[in-house]
């Protein structure tokens, strides 16, 4: 087979395409970042007008280095919960997209959790109430920026996730859909059903006419019209956690991955009903795909490699991300010192929206390299959090696979099996998200059968990483983290 698929993987600080061969090599690569407005304490908006063009102008490259006769299918993959408000006759931006890590809608969220709406919405979506999640966001939109509202007014209001605006827009405006990963995350599905649910629509204030229709990740998902010239149908979507899952082949129950890219997010396969949790995880969905829907246990991350985007943008301790796996290994400890990257409120299993970051135990001796080894930490002292709290739900993974643009760096990952006690697996290719959207298009093009057969086709493991410190140590090391997190959120460690 020497049909290409391509793939845009459109991420939080950047967005890329990439063309795979059916043997999951890549054959062209073009990324481009993306650029976040921070207007206020909390609040992080996007120019979805820039989503559109970079992309575009991602795939267009790649197809036109690859050669766009030669690719088979189009898969998408995407940050999750974003939304984004457009109009239905032109397709263009009607605001600034709201991003998943913005807070403004916290008070919101307080009140209808202060309204004892938690339980219901929990049961229901298998997610807390934080503004982490679209439906508020997408309220706070109608509600506060005129265009959006007169839009809505004019019954021309389309409200969706990255996805859904992408697949508009790659269509032409002929296809209004999400797919149920991403429709999963915005506080409006019904898990169980899949399908959006008029209580959540009413609880939230968000109309059904505004949203899109709810569709499979995999399958004919619509005819792409502005790459390269021809009609590329589109026959694999999903969100990036969820790709990523899929890229890292987590096909059985208790199978779990966890990938560092602007924040971190673990996921595990929780089989074929909707899982319960008692420990503040979320339940979601894995993947719909014809004759399969496979549900998820994840603990969300909100800060991973924005931490080190923070130190290289903000502190200038780093000319490069690259630099932080040497000036890690240049001393022995962090002297002391824990980094707690809450710049958006902190996520799974603690859910504090209103929580913002430190860097505690700091002396006279701490340097540089000090606070980069205290902020690579922290990426395992958060994984270890959501690992206790998924043991806790019954889910102990033999072997946590990782992936992202972060896992490049060893000492990094040495890290993560330190910090978690728990066998790391590493792949060939790190950029998993895009690898899973691959599978899946493979599988919807028909070039495979199944998400297992397209793994064995296309999946590479690159190495293992075991544990190396004592559990005393571990011990010693969990507690100073709860202690630092107990500062901030004031609860006893
Ligand atoms: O839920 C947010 C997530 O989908 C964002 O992913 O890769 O941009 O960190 P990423």
């Amino acid at each position: 087979m020497s049909q290409h698929i391509l793939v845009i993987d459109e991420g939080t600080t950047s967005t890329r395409a990439v063309a795979f061969t059916p043997e999951g090599r890549i054959a062209g690569e073009a990324n481009a970042p993306l650029t976040q407005g921070f207007p206020r304490s909390g609040w992080v908006e996007h120019d979805a007008a820039e989503i559109w063009e970079r992309s575009l102008a991602c795939a267009q490259e790649v197809a036109g280095a690859v050669g766009a006769d030669s690719i088979a299918a189009l898969g998408l993959t995407n940050q999750r919960e974003t939304v984004v408000f457009w109009d239905r006759e032109t397709g263009e931006p009607l605001s600034p997209a709201i991003v998943w890590q913005d807070r403004r809608t916290a008070e919101r969220c307080a009140a209808l959790k202060g309204a004892g709406c938690e339980p219901f919405v929990q049961a229901r979506t298998g997610l807390l109430l934080d503004p982490y999640f679209s439906a508020t966001k997408i309220a706070w939109g109608a509600d506060n920026w005129p265009e959006v509202r007169r839009a809505a007014d004019k019954d021309r209001l389309a409200a969706g996730t990255v996805d859904a605006y992408l697949r508009y827009r790659l269509s032409r405006g002929e296809t209004f859909e999400t797919d149920a990963t991403n429709a999963a995350r915005t506080l409006l599905m019904d898990l169980a059903g899949l399908h959006w649910s008029d209580d959540l629509c009413d609880l939230f204030d968000v109309s059904r006419g505004w949203i899109p229709f709810i569709g499979k990740n995999a399958g004919h998902l619509g005819d792409c019209v502005v790459i390269g010239g021809r009609t590329i149908p589109m026959t694999g979507a999903a969100g990036d956690q969820q790709a990523a899952a899929i890229g890292q082949a987590c096909f059985s129950p208790g199978a779990v991955k966890s990938t560092y890219g602007t924040g971190a997010f673990l996921i595990a396969n929780a089989g074929a009903e909707p899982p319960s949790s008692e420990h503040r995880l979320l339940a979601t969905l894995g993947w719909d795909v014809p004759g399969e829907s496979v549900y998820a246990l994840e603990g969300s991350i909100f800060v991973a490699g924005s931490a080190v985007q923070w130190l290289r943008d903000q502190l200038g301790l780093i000319a490069a991300a690259a630099e932080t796996e040497a000036l890690a290994r240049s001393v022995e400890t962090t002297e002391g010192a824990m980094f707690v990257p809450a710049f958006a409120g902190l996520g799974a299993p603690y859910w504090e929206p209103d929580v913002r970051g430190a860097i505690t135990g700091l002396s006279g001796a701490t340097g540089k390299a000090h606070i980069v080894r205290a902020c690579l930490e922290a990426m395992g002292n958060q994984t270890a959090d959501v690992l206790e709290a998924m043991a806790a739900d019954g889910v102990e993974p033999g072997v946590l696979k990782i992936d992202g643009g972060m896992v490049a760096n060893d000492w990094l990952c040495q890290d993560l099996a330190d910090a978690c006690g728990v066998e790391v697996e590493r792949p060939e290719i790190i950029e998993t998200t895009a690898l899973g959207a691959a599978m899946l298009a493979a599988v919807g093009a028909g070039l495979y059968a199944s998400l297992e057969e397209a793994a064995a086709a296309m999946r590479r493991v690159d190495r293992r990483f075991e544990p190396r410190i004592s559990a005393d140590r571990r011990g010693e090391r969990r507690q100073s983290w709860r202690r630092a997190i107990s500062v901030l959120t004031g609860a006893a460690a």
